[in-house]
């Protein structure tokens, strides 16, 4: 694809990849991603944002091919899907100033092999001039790693965000008109990859929020020509007031956890709180962490496997740990055959949360009355604790 105008003197010249199934060897990509970049023309300098994935370098060597002079490579994030054709340009181009965080210095010493002199820190706040165009560098840590920052272009009030504001999504549509159109594939983002970093999410709001951004061009999908639609999205997710919600990661062998769930899911749903059941056996690990975005509780549902849980349930409770949500209450449901730690290991699995436990549901073997009539005690408590927090 040739370059395309966002604005006079600002072009699209990264790749799409329509292809890509899997981000960091777990993350499913379903939508694809892209790999987005952005020349910069100021009339006396020319500034390159961001530099492709190293599988699609071959597109940006394409894109710049009529370009003949860059004199600053802006390094917004330096995970290799944005970093990886940097050494290539800094060849291409002699002379140009690669431009990054401080914190992103050892960074890209370490990932990329530069030699240190070759690498240019600019402060948080600090501008360059292109000539008609002024770059400024703001400091966005933890979106997605601690080294990030954005650029913001000030005469076009473009903010160029790296992951931040990001979907992984291919397309051949260069604007998408409001987060509506993309918010399911940028709050799997989110979820992803900054949710661990919400607190952080939010300061970082706040910093950008007297900008009047005009246009928000990310380091994957579509530019947004309406940035409040995911500003405010951003809002949404990183509130610290859950939503009437439950997540539910389950898993079965032979039946009995099935029963279990069938009765909490009905009696959740029965009792107003909207419930988002996975089999981990054959779930979305992405879907499973977008509603987790929202959720108010956690309920891991499984059969013991010799004398721990079952791995694929355990993994959703390591994995929510690891992301870290607004979650407050969970629980355990399941069975078991002899005994086993089940709750014990599940618990120990999720302590990064703080969580409220709510009293589990283990029964032997096949579910008997008691226990269903537990499952809906269980049912209730969920309710009793979600009106505590005002949730409707
Ligand atoms: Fe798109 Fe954190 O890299």
């Amino acid at each position: 694809m040739k370059p395309r105008e966002i604005v006079p003197g600002v072009l699209a010249v990264g790749a799409q990849d329509f292809d890509r199934r899997l981000f960091d060897a777990l993350i499913p990509l379903p939508d694809g991603t892209s790999y987005n970049a952005y020349l910069v023309r100021g009339g006396d300098k020319t500034a390159l944002i961001d530099a492709v994935e190293p599988s699609k370098l071959d597109v940006l060597m394409a894109t710049l091919r009529d370009v003949p002079r860059i004199d600053y490579l802006v390094s917004n994030h330096t995970e290799q899907d944005h970093s990886g054709g940097i050494p290539w340009v800094l060849e291409r181009y002699p002379g140009v100033e690669l431009l990054a965080s401080e914190p992103a210095k050892p960074m890209l010493v370490h990932h990329l092999g530069l030699a240190e002199g070759r690498i240019r820190t600019v402060a948080d706040g600090e501008k360059v001039q292109l000539g008609q165009k002024t770059l400024r560098f703001i400091y966005t840590p933890w979106v997605h790693w601690p080294e990030t920052m954005s650029t913001y272009l000030e005469e076009d009030r473009i903010l160029f965000s790296c992951d931040w504001f990001g979907s992984h999504m291919a397309s051949t549509e260069l604007f998408v008109d409001g987060a509506d159109a993309v918010r399911e594939e940028a709050k799997r983002y989110y979820a992803e990859i900054m949710m661990p970093f919400r607190k952080i999410v939010q300061t970082n709001l706040d910093k950008v929020a007297d900008l009047h951004i005009r246009l928000i061009a990310p380091s994957h999908g579509p530019v947004y020509r309406d940035p409040g639609s995911i500003i405010a999205a951003y809002r949404d997710w990183t509130d610290d007031r859950p939503h009437n919600s439950v997540v539910l990661p389950w898993v079965t062998m032979h039946g009995s956890t099935t029963i279990m769930v069938e009765r909490l899911v009905a009696g959740l749903a029965e009792r107003g709180v909207q419930v988002f059941p996975f089999n981990m056996a054959v779930a979305d690990v992405g879907q499973l962490a977008m509603r987790l975005v929202d959720a108010a509780t956690i309920i891991v549902a499984g059969p013991t496997v010799h004398a721990g849980p079952h791995p694929a349930v355990l993994n959703a409770a390591v994995l929510a740990n690891e992301l870290r949500p607004k979650v407050r209450f969970a629980s355990v449901v399941g069975s078991y055959g002899w005994g086993g730690r089940m709750i014990e290991v599940i618990k120990g699995a999720m302590t990064n949360l703080k969580l409220e436990f709510l009293e589990p549901v283990i029964a032997r073997g096949l579910p008997k009355a008691a226990d269903l009539e537990a499952v809906d005690k269980l049912a209730d408590a969920v309710v009793r604790k979600h009106a505590d927090l005002g949730l409707k």
